[in-house]
């Protein structure tokens, strides 16, 4: 107690408080979000997410390269397809967009770990995440087409699957696949317990994926559960899933740090588009320092447990990683 006990003390001078400093960011935590669509030269900015663009995958190679130059080390990709149907038929369409990204990316860079988002509402010409059927969302007609499609990405080269359609059963059907396939080495990062959140508004613009009809409750989850959030965890490992995440992280620290403590594998956390675009905006207006708050922001995401983080800052953060160095 005071006076024996001065917290100040270990915070005198700068190298005092890097000694002291329990967590640390570092450009291995990180996974860069990219949306691939079709043609060549194509950058089109995302307006409601300053700095993030839909690429074509000649221009995505070169935002990569750039990424890998700063120390990243892991992308996760969406596609953003030509056409749309009420099958998601260019989900798990072998010359898909995100297939020949894959390739393209897994021929020029082996050791570049590539995540695949697998879901169908980019591919839905409704925007839901699963089969709709009589207005609903089919959850078991959904399954065989969501293993489709990560057995299509497991062929392309990826390195990782990640489904975030929150249908019950996804993972089971997504390893039994892969497994019966010849990728029974292949690793699903699951969108364990992911919420019905406003945090998506820009993404949905980003992958033109906002639901024609309704919204996604009846699949995605209710921010206001906590014990749901774990059943959802432990669910998914018992089906199969190496790596959990949750989804969005912000509002979400706490489930992070209980999941931490529940399981034994990797925990990730996703720092949504409407957690980066209010970070954009603000900073727009010169009204926050846009390198501390980032910075700040992900390492509290660390230090509630998260393991890896996927985020739209990543590149940013790399460089000023390797700036401080
Ligand atoms: C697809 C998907 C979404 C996000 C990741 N995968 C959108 C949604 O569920 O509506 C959101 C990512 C973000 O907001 O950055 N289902």
């Amino acid at each position: 107690m005071f006076p024996e006990l001065r917290l100040r003390r270990l915070r005198k001078t700068r190298t005092l408080r890097e000694m002291v400093q329990e967590t640390r960011l570092d450009s291995s935590d990180l996974i860069y979000p990219l949306f691939a669509q079709e043609g060549t030269g194509r950058r089109d900015p995302v307006t409601s997410m300053p700095g993030v663009f839909r690429l074509s995958p000649d221009l995505l190679l070169e935002e990569v390269d750039s990424a890998c130059r700063q120390g990243i080390l892991a992308v996760l990709l969406f596609g953003i397809p030509e056409s749309k149907d009420e099958a998601a038929s260019s989900a798990y369409d072998d010359q898909g967009i995100v297939q020949r990204t894959v390739r393209l990316l897994k021929e020029r860079w082996p050791d570049l770990v590539v995540i695949t988002d697998v879901c169908l509402c980019e591919y839905m010409s409704h925007g839901h995440c699963g089969v709709v059927r009589d207005g609903q969302i089919d959850n078991d007609a959904t399954l065989p087409l969501l293993a489709q499609t990560a057995l299509s990405h497991a062929r392309a080269g990826a390195d990782i699957v990640a489904p975030s359609d929150m249908m019950d059963g996804r993972v089971r059907a997504i390893r039994d696949k892969l497994d019966f396939n010849d990728f029974a080495e292949l690793p699903i990062l699951s969108y364990a317990a992911k919420f019905a959140s406003a945090f998506y508004g820009p993404f949905r613009e980003a992958a033109g994926s906002t639901p024609a009809f309704g919204d996604r409750r009846s699949y995605q989850m209710n921010p206001a559960n906590r014990r749901e959030a774990l059943q959802e965890v432990l669910a998914d490992l018992d089906e199969g899933a190496d790596m959990v995440m949750v989804k969005p992280a912000l509002a979400y620290l706490d489930l992070i740090r209980e999941v931490r403590d529940e399981v034994l594998c990797p925990v990730v956390a996703y720092n949504v588009s409407g957690e980066y675009s209010l970070v954009k905006a603000a900073a727009a207006q010169n009204w926050i320092d846009e390198k501390q708050l980032v910075l700040e922001i992900l390492t509290g995401i660390k230090r509630a447990g998260a393991d890896l983080i996927i985020t739209y800052h990543a590149k940013d953060v790399a460089s000023w990683l390797n700036d401080g160095r």
